[in-house]
């Protein structure tokens, strides 16, 4: 077993990991290829980490797969990366199965290309009874995409009186997120050495740990996730309070 992995507490162990999976692009050009190349191979780091966070018993990952402005890319790239992501839903359905890892989507998934769009659904659907780790492609996705539609659905609520304005509170805005029933990140790790946010999961990580790594993501490995998690466990959560009012282990005390 990897040394990284023995010195991992497994008292605590994060419950969810958020992931910006940067550099494939970068990659691919070290090596004189195509980006294309990089996606391709971004999809073996995104087993590495499934896989790990699965054996750990992380109970949720949440991978950053194509955000509201990648639409902007290259329309080879764009169309590459919806190809790549209907074959690999349907390739990994089997692995998904055998590691009880549960798929879910974030993100406005209904304006995907119609086939990305139902091979996300058949692999939702088969791994539905799956109770490990529940694995969220964020698609589609930006956080303020997600807020301003939280709030137009909200708004509705209100106008309509189901909800009372002066009731709105953040376990109420948080039904309407993309996340809702998901805990907030514990730990959000971004690859390629750029120390950004980039439009992801805004509201949620408020109080998460944030780990920056140099290594492309084609060349993330289970000891990156080990080291991040070793990181992690490093860190005093403090929720604005101050280090006395923290126990040891972490746990707020008053
Ligand atoms: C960022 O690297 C990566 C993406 C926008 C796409 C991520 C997609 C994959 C890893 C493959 C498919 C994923 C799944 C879940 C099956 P970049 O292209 O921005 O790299 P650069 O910053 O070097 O240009």
């Amino acid at each position: 077993m990897s040394d990284l992995k023995l010195s991992i507490d497994n008292s605590n162990i994060p419950q969810h990991v958020a992931v910006i999976m940067d550099g494939n692009g970068r990659w691919a050009k070290t090596k004189g290829m195509p980006r294309i190349f990089g996606h391709k191979n971004g999809v073996n780091a995104v087993k590495e980490i499934c896989e790990s966070c699965a054996e750990l018993g992380i109970k949720h990952l949440t991978l950053y797969a194509f955000s509201t402005e990648n639409w902007n890319r290259p329309m080879n790239e764009v169309s590459a990366l919806m190809s790549l992501l209907v074959e690999t839903v349907k390739k990994e359905i089997k692995t998904l199965n055998d590691n009880n890892i549960r798929l879910n989507a974030i993100g406005e998934i209904s304006k995907l290309p119609a086939k990305t769009y139902k091979a996300l659904m058949d692999g939702i659907a088969n791994t539905a009874e799956n109770s490990g780790l529940n694995l969220h492609l964020a698609l589609n996705y930006s956080s303020r995409w997600e807020i301003l539609n939280a709030v137009k659905n909200l708004s509705k609520d209100v106008r309509d009186g189901r909800i009372e304005a002066d009731s709105i509170d953040e376990d109420v805005f948080e039904k309407f997120l993309a996340t809702s029933g998901i805990p907030d990140p514990d730990l959000l790790i971004r690859t390629s050495g750029e120390m950004r946010i980039s439009n992801y999961l805004l509201w949620q990580i408020a109080y998460t740990e944030l780990v920056f790594f140099d290594v492309f993501w084609p060349d993330f490995k289970k000891d990156n996730l080990y080291a991040a998690i070793i990181e992690y466990q490093k860190r005093q959560r403090r929720y604005g309070k101050t280090g006395d009012q923290i126990s040891p282990s972490g746990v707020l005390l008053s």
